[in-house]
């Protein structure tokens, strides 16, 4: 990302989805909330790639939701250029859905079986016919699949003809259709064997240069992201624990979170390895419905005290680094945050 360029394009404030919990067949009544984003704010800044990273069920399916407005939140905003989309509507929703774009997990079942895949490429602008005037779609098609390096001779093939990594480049051809601004990548390459991850993922960066985006890249663990993204937040149960530069979360992470999800990232120097620490979490990720009191990671943590059970940590720079210099002051969700070398370099 250039250095210049530090215009949020998306702005995320204190944002919160509950489901709520029902029981009873005729009298319905809520029993309870499924806190699946439970107060998050962040930026995405005009041509960055921000990595959201955390275990399965933490909320990062629903951030994307939200931001996509397929799902309402229970507060918070999503400003857009500064606009809150989430109380949007109509003409002006539509507007700003062209401009926000969606690459899915799954290349299996997120494409149409018994669609081809020109059409597939080319659904966006069935709604959006403002996009490309009729009698040049196949066109722009065509071109869509030599930008994510398909043969543009396939135009008239099916999904099951095409191997899995294929399969994600016309996902990611139908999310650049519209020529958007934001594509949000729910697990891109998840779905997709080591060796094709590396080629979608360089793919993506070659066309987030040749098209300005601004990419909310999700995984699940922290080696997927750490290649592509610019900065990294860390969630947790709902809650973001840290967030900053690829610098400042690789090489000085300071939540016990964060640190312990690196040192079970794979190191390929076999030295590094023998020297590296292992943090081994305890017990299972507690239920979003019934999170913990104050930190919400506190049920795993080893340094949890009870201060932690009663207070909970907010995401800003940590008291004992606001002197600090250099990338070991960034926002981190921790009462005793502090800086641990858990990937030898
Ligand atoms: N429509 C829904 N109704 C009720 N609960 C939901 C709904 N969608 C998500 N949840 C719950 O919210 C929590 C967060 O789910 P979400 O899909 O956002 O997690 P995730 O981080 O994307 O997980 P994964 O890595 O497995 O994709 C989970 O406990 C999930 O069961
Ligand atoms: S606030 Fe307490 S429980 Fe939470 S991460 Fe920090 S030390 Fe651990
Ligand atoms: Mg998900």
């Amino acid at each position: 990302m250039a250095e210049t360029a530090r215009e949020p394009i998306l702005e995320v404030r204190d944002l919160v989805k509950h489901f709520p919990l029902t029981r009873g067949v005729v009298f319905r009544r809520q029993v309870g909330a499924v806190k699946a984003v439970d107060g998050i704010s962040f930026e995405l800044f005009r041509g960055e790639t921000l990595g959201i990273v955390g275990e399965s069920g933490c909320g990062k399916s629903t951030v994307a939701k939200l931001l996509m407005n397929l799902e309402q939140p229970t507060s918070g905003e999503v400003l857009y250029k500064g606009e809150d989309i989430t109380r949007l509507s109509g003409r002006a929703l539509k507007a700003v859905r062209r401009n926000i774009q969606m690459v899915f997990q799954d290349p299996y079942t997120s494409l149409n079986p018994r669609m081809t895949v020109g059409d597939i490429i080319g659904e966006p602008f069935e709604i959006h016919p403002e996009a490309a005037p009729k009698g040049d779609r196949r066109a722009r098609v065509r071109e869509l699949l030599d930008v994510v390096g398909l043969n543009p001779e396939y135009i008239n093939r099916y999904p099951h003809q095409f191997s899995g990594g294929q399969r994600q480049r016309i996902g990611i051809a139908r999310g650049l259709a519209l020529n958007p601004e934001i594509i949000i990548c729910d697990e891109p390459v998840s779905a997709l064997d080591v060796s094709v991850q590396a080629q979608v993922i360089n793919l993506m960066e070659r066309l987030q240069d040749e098209f300005e985006l601004s990419y909310l890249f999700i995984a699940h663990d922290l080696s997927i992201v750490r290649h592509i993204s610019d900065r990294v937040g860390v969630m947790y149960l709902g809650k973001m624990a840290e967030i900053g530069t690829d610098e400042e979360i690789y090489e000085h992470p300071t939540h016990p979170y964060t640190q312990a999800l690196l040192s079970a990232v794979p190191v390929p120097d076999p030295d590094a390895r023998e020297r590296r620490e292992r943090i081994i979490l305890h017990g299972d990720v507690p239920s979003p419905a019934n999170p913990p009191s104050g930190c919400r990671f506190r049920t795993r943590c080893w340094k949890a005290e009870q201060r932690c059970a009663e207070e909970t940590p907010l995401l800003a720079v940590p008291e004992v680094l606001r002197d600090a210099e250099g990338p070991v002051r960034h926002p981190s969700a921790c009462h005793f945050a502090e800086e641990r070398t858990v990937v030898p370099t």
